[in-house]
Formats: structure tokens, C-alpha cells, sequence
């Protein structure tokens, strides 16, 4: 099932400098030897560099982020026309972007439908905060998200289901907890998706995630920083998915 080929994705987050960043691609390109797919994220200020670094790899690039218009008086932003002939896929929705930007399910649902138009893929974040998995709200929330965000859009998309609690806090959640809120993905959505799983994901325990049919791969923040642990996670991701 192409869709739901396994994927490991590199969030660099507003880290590095260009000459980190570059070298960091081409050190990601050089030591990639699996068959899965990977892409990474770099910042705006260097996807064309980073995308000439890779060119002639299967590795895929993606934005972090883009706006919901075209075009505009729009201070700051990034719009998807800019960046769609180098983007194979955008990270929306995710954590950090509902916390400091203020992003709500509307704007990811216009920024969803937006990636759509222009044929980019979007990666769907969603996942509860540790009082809402404390209060016994956790899958009320991330079914609110998914609803909210995908509203009126039926096409396939990959979902990362993303606890915030174990987002850069070197706790990732127990595998079987990650399964159980997949399979609830899953349901609530009620087709064949792909689902990462994202959060404190690094070389010595992607295993615990991926062993799990239903888990496609992970959305990886810190450890995709450094060449060697991001392949650590690519090779042990082909290993246990038998690729
Ligand atoms: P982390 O970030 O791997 O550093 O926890 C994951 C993410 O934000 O996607």
C-alpha cells in the first residue's frame, strides 16, 4: 500500500544555520541506504539550498508551515505557491504552532484545504496535553482536532499523532499507549490512512513504536538534528517494518 509506505520525518524546527543546515542534508543524503521514505523540514531560509544539497536522493523535503492565501498583505508569512515546486509536504497543525501562534482547528482546516489545492501533502498533527490525558479527555481532544481540522476534506492525508507531553521532553509516550490512540485515529477517521507516531522519538526506542502494524512511521523532532541518530531511526524503521 503506497500510502501507507513507512515514513520517517525530520523536523529541524528554528534550529541551525545555513552551513549547519547544509552539511546536516548532505550527511542525511550520503548515509541513507533504506528503502522507506524520509523527509525533512528544514526552515524557509534553507529549503532551495537544502532541496540542492539532496537533489539526486529520494530523500523529500517539506515546510514547516504555510498561510491559508495565495497571495497578500500578509507580513511574514510563507504562502504555498512559493515553496510548491520544491515541497513534497507541509507539517500543519502542530503543537507549537497551536500554542505560540495561536493556531486553531479553523485555520488548519483552511491551511489543510490550501496544501490540498496546490498538491502539497499535508502531515496532520494532533494530540492531547498532559491535563487533558490526566482529566480522561485525551481522545475526546484528538477526535475534536481530527474533526475540526479535516473538516469537509476527504482526501488521504498522513496523520502524526503527537502527545504535546512528550514533545521535547526526552519522555516519549509507552508504546502501547501511542497504539492505542492510533487505533482511535483510525476509527475516527475511518480510512486507510497513514499515522506517524511523533514525540521524544529517537534511535533506541522508534522500535517500540514501529513494531506495531497500525504505526507507519514517526515525525521526529530533537534526534533529527544529528545526522547519525536520524539514520539510526531510518534503519532500525526498515529493519523492524521489514523493508
Ligand atoms: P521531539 O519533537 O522529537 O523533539 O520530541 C517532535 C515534534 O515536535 O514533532
Amino acid at each position: 500500500m503506497e500510502h501507507r509506505r513507512p515514513l520517517i520525518a525530520g523536523n529541524w524546527k528554528m534550529n541551525l544555520n545555513l552551513e549547519r543546515a547544509l552539511k546536516l542534508a548532505g550527511e542525511i543524503k550520503e548515509g541513507l541506504s533504506d528503502d522507506i521514505e524520509v523527509a525533512i523540514f528544514p526552515p524557509f531560509p534553507f529549503l532551495f539550498e537544502v532541496k540542492r544539497v539532496i537533489s539526486g536522493s529520494p530523500i523529500k523535503l517539506g515546510a514547516q508551515n504555510i498561510y491559508h492565501e495565495d497571495e497578500g498583505a500578509f507580513t511574514g508569512e510563507v504562502s504555498p505557491i512559493m515553496i510548491k515546486d520544491i515541497c513534497e509536504y507541509v507539517i500543519l497543525g502542530h503543537s507549537e504552532r497551536r500554542l505560540y501562534f495561536k493556531e486553531d482547528d479553523n485555520m488548519v482546516n483552511r491551511k489543510v484545504r490550501k496544501a490540498l489545492e496546490h498538491g502539497i501533502k499535508p502531515i496532520l498533527c494532533v494530540g492531547e496535553r498532559l491535563e487533558d490525558r490526566k482529566e480522561g479527555r485525551a481522545f475526546e481532544v484528538i477526535k475534536s482536532q481530527l474533526e475540526g481540522s479535516l473538516r469537509d476534506i476527504d482526501a488521504s492525508i498522513t496523520i502524526a499523532y503527537e502527545p504535546v507531553w512528550a514533545i521535547g521532553t526526552g519522555v516519549p509516550a509507552r508504546g502501547e499507549d501511542a497504539l492505542e490512540a492510533i487505533k482511535f485515529i483510525r476509527e475516527v477517521l475511518g480510512r486507510d490512512v497513514r499515522v506517524l507516531y511523533g514525540g521524544s522519538v529517537n534511535k533506541d526506542n522508534i522500535a517500540q513504536f514501529v513494531r506495531y502494524e497500525e504505526i507507519d512511521g514517526a515525525l521526529v523532532g530533537g534526534a533529527s538534528l544529528r545526522s547519525e541518530e536520524f539514520l539510526g531511526i531510518v534503519r532500525r524503521t526498515a529493519e523492524v517494518k521489514g523493508f
